[in-house]
């Protein structure tokens, strides 16, 4: 019975069966107390006609439930008649196709550490059922293919909890004895019981309005704790340009007459898409100049976005069941990425996405954890809401939006609407909307949502050719193979070009009998040549434009075609990628000679090439974004193996060299940054910092006298967090006798601001070299670090793991301080330490010694006893390759 944690419960795509019973109506009665819950549950339940297993038995999912009645239609259940066992309750002997179900459970919210089903977070009751939460309060078919119409009455004492708030519209209210109170809600939308919620608190309120396409006027509510008005401005713009931007660009209108927000500061991940009632962590909503930065302002726009966007495609349109994620996710995850672009820098925002895939996709899909977008099977489900699922499925997504255009993406869209409206589906659905409405066959496409592991496309050839006028391009794919798929089909690549003279200009070309300057040409097959003619003269290609397709691309370039790019590519991601590859080969041949105890001179030519972009006319923004070398993450994709240590020591060389080579010249442009950014106000102000302060961080690579009072004024003197934070960080990374002395400071400021104190907590943890490990271990017993809060932990723990010199140190104090923390934390929230541990899935790239390491901390982990189910998957599978 018990040998569950032996051999863990794998779940198969392929075994998916319509359920045998549906729910119409559900009706919920909460009981809240201090020490205790109650919930009475009443289901309408009929057999599916959709399902031949109709006379079954039925299973309904519970765990941590203590059942206290049960009956069907009004007569208690004979004991004979159901079963419990830790997780589910089956019944037999059921009268007929039709029925009710009640049941009466006890459930202990105030010692829920899960943060999964119901919950409190500081003084609140609040819920979160995706995936699989919904289990946590009661017996259900927790399923998300099971639509059901929900009423939810909430009762708890008046004066503690005056908001009692659930999905849809509040229908009735009223006073109870003993100082109670009740509200009920109703929901007309049918819905998958993840898309439930509820909350009861003492909550300040914002509210606003939003008046739709069609003129419906909607109630918009934002929940904070008391106090936080004032943070929540922010938030409520970013939710009326949401509302708007949907409408404009998909026709999308909101449904219900209410859309409510609350922000709870204890919460596993960013947000929740909940019917009508969003439950969204603090970090993505509380905002204002004083306590958050730039890039958090940014951060809460899009997430916004993102759950009401939710709304349309996830909770109108959801997944039939949970290898379908991404149907929902990214596609929303694109919806929200251009609904930021359109606001804001559309070429900052596709570079910013573009180093996600790079540093984290790109990494998980090369190690233990690679999965397809749409996976094909998994142990716990919360292991698989992944940079894979969210992200690489975005790229998925655009990519269709590139090969359809923007018009033939939208009838896509209109008529995936259309037909599935209310509907549980699967991404295979999702494309046939889009092949239907555009009379186009994406038979070959669908490998991106079989198939795992980053395509490789080879630049075999590349050549004008004077006689013909024409210019012959071959390109060759090819897949890593993983563990599960040992072979692997050509993917369809849309990949994005422009073929320019050596002027710089955009050459007007034939390809497929097309006049063009720029093309989306479709590598389909393992080897293809492409051939434009009309050429008339030399040419530099500018290739996988937009990163248009989600792969690693193999190109033999000069040094010099590359600062041509960099000049001259009208392509910003092109001009940028153009720039990092400059600075990765120098980063690798620094490295190369680190290894073998020698060191590079580094050409001129490159500090030439950087110079140039610090005073070119772009975007401050892009420059900032530009001048930053790839990261450890991003690098570790070019190699199989390396030592992440000297990597490291390889990179700080080359960003000393350009802060000694540009010091002047970095000055300057901090000084001009600075007060373009004072003269300025928005999005002006904001790009105009994110230069001066990229400037500021090269100036601090040599540390001197001069630049720690420069650091320490703009420290003193900042007007916003995005200044203060950034001066913050690098004087803690300094090492100079002003670093204890912010460290004090900046404590004192901010000690009621949580979210600033994670920020206090996070510079340490990732600042600061070897050094760190000291602070971190003295932070983690600090009052601020509560163990229970995610945010808290993924601030000082997460961040550490960010710290090269003191998590990867060699001696191994790095990983044996992290394995302690996962042993620790498993029980209190296994969700959130599942998502920790998996800094660890890299192991492979490091050094013998490294991953000698590792290992080691992996199998202490695995030997824990009764380790949950999310940590043990990741580990296994870590500790197995
Ligand atoms: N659906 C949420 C989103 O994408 C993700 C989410 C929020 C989630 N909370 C979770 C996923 C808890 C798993 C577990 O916005
Ligand atoms: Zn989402």
């Amino acid at each position: 019975m018990k040998n569950q944690e032996i051999t863990p419960i794998v779940k198969y795509r392929k075994d998916y069966l319509p359920s045998a019973y549906l729910i119409e109506k559900t009706n919920l009665v909460f009981e809240l107390n201090h020490n205790e819950t109650i919930v009475t549950t009443e289901l309408n339940i009929s057999a599916n006609d959709l399902s031949d297993s109709s006379k079954a038995e039925l299973k309904l999912n519970g765990e941590d439930l203590e059942l206290l009645e049960i009956s069907i239609n009004g007569e208690p259940v004979a004991e004979q008649d159901y079963a419990t066992d830790p997780e589910s309750l089956t019944l037999n002997n059921l009268p007929g196709k039709g029925f009710i179900l009640k049941t009466q459970v006890r459930i202990h919210p105030e010692k829920n550490t899960l943060l999964e089903g119901l919950y409190r977070s500081g003084k609140m009751f609040c819920t979160q059922c995706e995936a699989q939460g919904f289990r946590h309060i009661t017996y259900y078919l927790d399923r998300p293919d099971v639509l059901s119409v929900f009423s939810t009455r909430i009762i708890a004492d008046k004066k503690e909890y005056p908001q009692l708030l659930s999905n849809g519209n509040s229908v009735e209210r009223g006073e109870l004895e003993n100082n109670r109170h009740f509200v009920e809600w109703h929901d007309p939308f049918p819905k998958p019981c993840y898309l439930f919620a509820l909350v009861a608190g003492d909550l300040d309120l914002l509210e606003d309005k939003f008046i739709t396409a069609s003129g419906r006027e909607v109630a918009l509510e934002i929940y904070v704790d008391k106090g936080k008005l004032n943070q929540c401005h922010h938030a409520m713009e970013s939710l009326k340009k949401s509302m708007l931007w949907d409408e404009q660009t998909f026709g999308l209108e909101y449904d219900l007459d209410i859309y409510m927000i609350v922000a709870v500061g204890d919460f596993n991940m960013g947000a929740m898409e909940n019917k009508g009632l969003n439950v969204f962590n603090t970090k993505y909503v509380l905002a204002d100049v004083a306590t958050a930065t730039d890039d958090d302002f940014l951060g809460v726009e899009s997430v916004i976005g993102h759950e009401y966007f939710h709304n349309w495609t996830g909770n109108r349109i959801t997944c039939r069941d949970w290898f379908q994620l991404s149907l929902k996710e990214g596609l929303t995850v694109f919806r929200d990425q251009e609904f930021s672009s359109d606001l804001n820098s559309r070429s900052v925002k596709r570079i910013k996405d573009v180093q996600v895939i790079r540093s984290a996709q790109f990494a998980e899909d090369s190690g233990p954890m690679s999965h397809p977008i749409r996976p094909d099977s998994y142990i716990e489900m919360n292991n698989f809401y992944t940079v894979t699922v969210y992200n690489k499925g975005a790229e998925v997504i655009r990519m269709m939006h590139t090969l359809l255009g923007v018009d033939g993406f939208r009838k896509g869209m209109d008529l995936y609407f259309e037909r599935h409206d209310g509907q549980a589906v699967t991404c295979e659905d999702y494309i046939c909307a889009l092949e239907s409405a555009n009379n186009r066959d994406l038979k070959q496409f669908r490998n991106w949502y079989s198939q795992s592991g980053t395509p490789e496309v080879v630049v075999e050839e590349e050549h004008w050719d004077e006689s013909t006028k024409s210019f012959n391009l071959t390109l060759s794919q090819s897949c890593p193979v993983t563990k599960e798929q040992p072979e692997k089909q050509p993917f369809l690549i849309p990949v994005k070009l422009t073929l320019m003279a050596e002027t710089g200009e955009e050459l007007s070309v034939c390809y497929e009998g097309n006049k063009n300057t720029e093309f989306v040409v479709e590598l389909t097959q393992e080897k293809q040549q492409f051939v434009f003619t009309g050429v008339d003269c030399p040419v530099k290609l500018s290739l996988l434009r937009d990163f248009s397709a989600p792969v690693k691309l193999e190109r033999h370039l000069s040094d010099e075609d590359l600062t041509f790019f960099m000049a001259h590519d009208s392509n910003a991601f092109s001009c940028w990628d153009a720039g990092q590859q400059l600075m990765n080969r120098v980063i690798w041949q620094q490295y190369d000679a680190l290894v073998k105890g020698d060191s590079i001179e580094i050409p001129s030519s490159f500090v030439d090439a950087v110079k140039h972009l610090l005073f070119s006319e772009k975007d401050p923004a892009f420059i900032a974004l530009a001048l930053a070398l790839p990261s450890i993450g991003t690098l570790e994709a070019d190699r199989e193996q390396m030592d992440v240590g000297v990597l490291q020591q390889a990179r700080i060389r080359i960003r000393k060299h350009l802060s000694k080579q540009l010091n002047g010249q970095f000055k300057t442009v901090y000084e001009n940054m600075r007060m373009q950014a004072e003269n300025s106000e928005g999005s002006k102000a904001a790009v105009a910092r994110s230069l001066a302060n990229a400037c500021l961080s090269y100036l601090l690579d040599n540390v001197n006298d001069a630049v720690l009072e420069l650091a320490k004024a703009q420290y003193d003197n900042a007007q916003n967090m995005t200044d203060e934070l950034a001066a913050f960080a690098l004087l803690v990374d300094s090492k100079s006798h002003l670093q204890a002395e912010v460290i004090t400071d900046f404590y004192k400021r901010w000690k009621n601001e949580d979210l600033v104190i994670d920020k206090w907590l996070s510079m340490q943890a990732m600042f600061g070299g070897e050094s760190a490990l000291q602070r971190v271990s003295e932070l983690w017993e600090h009052t601020a670090v509560v163990h229970t809060n995610p945010n808290k932990v993924r601030a000082l723990v997460g961040a550490f793991t960010m710290n090269i010199e003191a998590f990867h140190n060699a001696d191994g104090s790095g990983y044996q301080w992290l394995a302690d923390r996962v042993i620790e934390m498993d029980n209190i929230n296994p969700q959130t330490t599942a998502r920790l541990v998996s800094v660890f899935n890299r192991w492979k790239k490091y050094d013998e010694n490294r991953q000698t390491l590792i290992k080691a901390q992996l199998k202490r982990i695995l030997d824990k006893k009764d380790l949950s189910k999310d940590v043990s998957e990741i580990v296994s599978k870590a500790y197995n390759i």
